[in-house]
């Protein structure tokens, strides 16, 4: 079986303004650029959309890769306030980001927003942009045990049916239980030991609505309150390929300080 690349999400939300933005991504990539290319991960950065232009100029000097917070299904045209795909391969998009809990709960709606999502994976797989899936259960499905028939729809939803020539390579899963996102103490996220079983829950519905061959090459991300001190007990499972990083990633010395754990493989104490 192919090895799979790990990755590190950097997924700013709409939490920098333009200056914020264009700091932190000058920070990481210098930082990029020296530090030891054994380093051997996949980085990428997802800023909002005004900002993926003059984040791609910065970025574009290293290997770090750029991400969409979203797309939109319609081609050029007559779309009044639409985002396509061929936008974000034009201004250097490698990834995007689907069915953030954000959006979910927010913009698409949560039945409806399954449907739309489909459509939005299959839309941006065709332009042969990266996605990254963000799927997760709710604190009362949690509660009332219903955790795997939410990600069970959620997968099934977006991928059945799906040409599988071009998931291959391209598809990436962040599991994102949305009570563990931004969580401040007491509500701790789920330990990794929990977090691997899922995966490789999540790889077999891949394997079910798509195939064995095909679900080998995505990528299992774990994103909620993913920190310095927690990031390596979530690397170090078999089954999690990556981790997708909100709040602590919009600084670049708690991004830096997090990427440093990782490639040392330690935990690091919380920049306060
Ligand atoms: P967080 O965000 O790291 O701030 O919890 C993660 C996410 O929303 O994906």
């Amino acid at each position: 079986m192919k090895e799979r690349k790990k990755i590190v999400v950097g997924a700013w939300k709409a939490y920098l303004n333009k200056a914020e933005a264009e700091k932190t991504a000058t920070a990481l990539t210098e930082w990029r650029n020296n530090n030891d290319k054994k380093f051997d991960y996949d980085i990428v950065l997802s800023p909002s959309f005004p900002y993926l232009v003059s984040i791609q100029n910065i970025i574009s000097k290293s290997d770090i890769a750029l991400s969409a917070q979203d797309v939109d299904t319609v081609e050029m045209g007559a779309y009044t306030g639409h985002i396509p795909p061929e936008m974000l391969l034009d201004v250097g998009c490698k990834y995007v980001i689907l069915g953030h809990s954000e959006l979910r709960h927010r913009k698409e709606g949560l039945k409806m927003g399954l449907g739309i999502i489909h459509s939005k994976v299959k839309a941006a797989l065709g332009f042969r942009l990266k996605v990254i899936l963000c799927v997760g259960e709710t604190i009362e499905h949690r509660n009332s045990k219903q955790t795997f028939t939410i990600l069970t729809n959620q997968i099934k939803s977006a991928l059945e049916g799906i040409n599988e020539n071009i998931v291959r390579d391209n598809l990436n899963i962040a599991y994102e239980p949305v009570w563990a996102i931004s969580s401040q103490k007491p509500v701790s996220p789920p330990t990794s030991k929990e977090i691997n079983e899922t995966s490789q829950k999540i790889r077999s519905m891949i394997e079910k609505y798509l195939s064995k061959e095909v679900a080998d090459t995505v990528r299992i991300l774990y994103g909620g309150s993913v920190n310095t001190e927690n990031v390596c007990s979530y690397l170090n499972e078999d089954n999690i390929d990556g981790v997708l990083v909100g709040g602590a990633s919009k600084e670049s010395s708690s991004f830096i300080n997090l990427l440093t754990a990782v490639e040392k493989k330690v935990s690091l104490p919380l920049i306060q």
